[in-house]
């Protein structure tokens, strides 16, 4: 185990909650077990404040030797990076080794985008599919620290998914709440699987977030959506591990999909973090994408007004980002904004054939992660983002989580629910521009040879040509 507990016990022993509203700016133990303000109702932040004092130089070899290590601590790749989190050295640590996800480049998602090239970093490679398991890790182990009995959720299927996880390595009670019939399959079973008591509530997120707030205000029972402050904390470390994977090179341009907008702020506050340490010397600009029936924080961007307007019955077939009042948009945009990056939104053809195409990068993702590669897209093609730009496009989820939306995309099945404009079924059904759907054949030899020629030939003059010829 390699550590730095000097820099550690500063660091801890000065850490507070602090309000994020600038007219109020209480300060909180770190043991009090808050969601927001007590003052003022606003969202609380962990303000650590010996940052000053860390070396840069020094914490990049601490970590870099980290790699080596086989120490729990060390293999996580949240708690890597632990002088940035807010725990003491003996903290009871809840980890399934989470984080250490890979950077992929993707040749066919840049040329489709329009950029020379393009990286990913596939936050669904955690041990539960998305990227929630970094926030996790550090909940649970803070939720173990103030004793609490029983841990709960609001959820569009992942933060379920993971609290359940590490909720079970913690032997801690778990309950959940899915809105009914909208979250896909494979995230309901794995919350069953794990033991989380799944409730199923008759209503969309929003309304499972309002009710799941009014249960938090029980002592025993310890509440870890994105407004909890020790969740963005963990999630904060994607920034170190993002930029350590790259030798400290800023890129760009970060783009990420959003929804109730947690990840977006920790990962501004993980590179604003970095960023005052001197580990970096700029912040990458910070882009957010939405899905358009799902958009409330890209047309609060668009627009004069510095409130954000929930939006009642969001529609989206990205059911992970299904989101009308995202909670923490206070705190997303305060990363966006500090970080020259812009907010945007996506239809749902352009989400489908985004995620066919970084499946043909052999990566794959979730709907919801998709957002990324058509939202770069846009901005490539509006200028915000130039061709030669370093890019990187976080996918927050597995492919495996929404088995569904890909079948039926590739058997042109994949409809929409826009409600406002009443359209029949068939106006509703997207286009499956780069389907690829399963062939039947015969079992013979011949059979499956014409087969494959038959594939070559549909395939021959889809997008590989359009897009991919002159990677050759
Ligand atoms: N991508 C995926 C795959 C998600 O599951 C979520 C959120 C997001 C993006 C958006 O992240 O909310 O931090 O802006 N899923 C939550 C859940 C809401 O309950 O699983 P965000």
């Amino acid at each position: 185990m390699i550590e730095t507990e000097r820099l550690q016990k500063t660091g801890q022993e000065t850490a507070t909650q602090r309000c994020i509203d600038p007219g109020c700016g209480a300060r909180f133990e770190l043991n009090e077990r808050l969601y927001v303000c007590p003052s003022c109702g606003g969202l609380l932040d962990v303000a650590l404040e010996a940052y000053a004092d860390l070396d840069p130089q020094e914490l990049q070899a601490v970590w870099t030797s980290r790699l080596a290590s086989f120490d729990p601590r060390d293999r996580s790749g949240v708690w890597r990076y632990r002088e940035l989190l807010p725990f003491a050295a003996g903290a009871p640590i809840v980890t399934l080794a989470e984080g250490n996800t890979p950077l992929y480049d993707a040749p066919v998602s840049a040329a489709y985008c329009g950029l020379d090239a393009l990286t990913l970093k596939h936050q669904g490679c955690n041990p539960t599919g998305s990227f929630k398991d970094t926030g996790m890790t550090t909940a649970v182990t803070q939720a173990l620290i103030l004793g609490a009995r029983t841990v709960v959720c609001a959820s569009t299927g992942n933060t379920a998914a993971s609290l359940a996880a590490y909720a079970a390595r913690a032997k801690l009670q778990c309950a959940i709440l899915v809105p009914r019939g909208q979250i896909s399959h494979a995230k309901l079973a794995q919350s069953l699987d794990y033991g989380a008591a799944v409730l199923e509530l008759d209503g969309n997120f929003d309304d499972a977030m309002r009710v799941i707030r009014e249960l938090a205000e029980d002592e025993s029972i310890y509440l870890v959506n994105s407004i909890n402050p020790f969740r963005i904390e963990g999630q904060k470390t994607v920034a170190a591990e993002l930029l350590h994977q790259r030798a400290w090179r800023v890129p760009d341009h970060v783009v990420m999909p959003g929804g109730n907008l947690g990840n977006s702020s920790a990962l501004g506050k993980g590179f604003k973090e970095l960023k005052d340490l001197g580990l970096i010397d700029r912040l990458p600009r910070l882009s957010v994408v939405q899905a358009e029936g799902a958009a409330p924080f890209a047309s609060l961007f668009g627009s004069e007004s510095d409130v954000l307007t929930p939006i009642e019955h969001p529609q989206t077939l990205a059911t992970a980002i299904k989101i009308g009042a995202p909670v923490s948009w206070k705190k997303a945009l305060r990363a966006v904004l500090e970080s020259g990056g812009s907010v945007l939104s996506v239809s749902e053809q352009e989400i489908a054939d985004a995620k066919a195409i970084i499946g043909r990068d052999g990566v794959g993702c979730e709907p919801a992660s998709a957002t990324t590669v058509a939202g770069i897209k846009r901005l490539v093609a509006s200028g915000v983002i130039g061709s030669d730009d370093d890019v990187v496009a976080v996918l927050t989820g597995h492919i495996l989580k929404d088995t569904d939306y890909a079948i039926n995309y590739h058997q042109e099945k994949l409809y929409t629910h826009d409600r406002a404009l009443d359209k029949i079924k068939e106006e509703r059904r997207l286009a499956g521009t780069y389907s690829n759907p399963p062939a039947r054949v015969k079992a013979t030899k011949t059979a499956i040879l014409d087969g494959l020629r038959r594939h070559e030939q549909e395939h021959s003059g889809d997008f590989k040509k359009e897009h991919v010829s002159d990677l050759d």
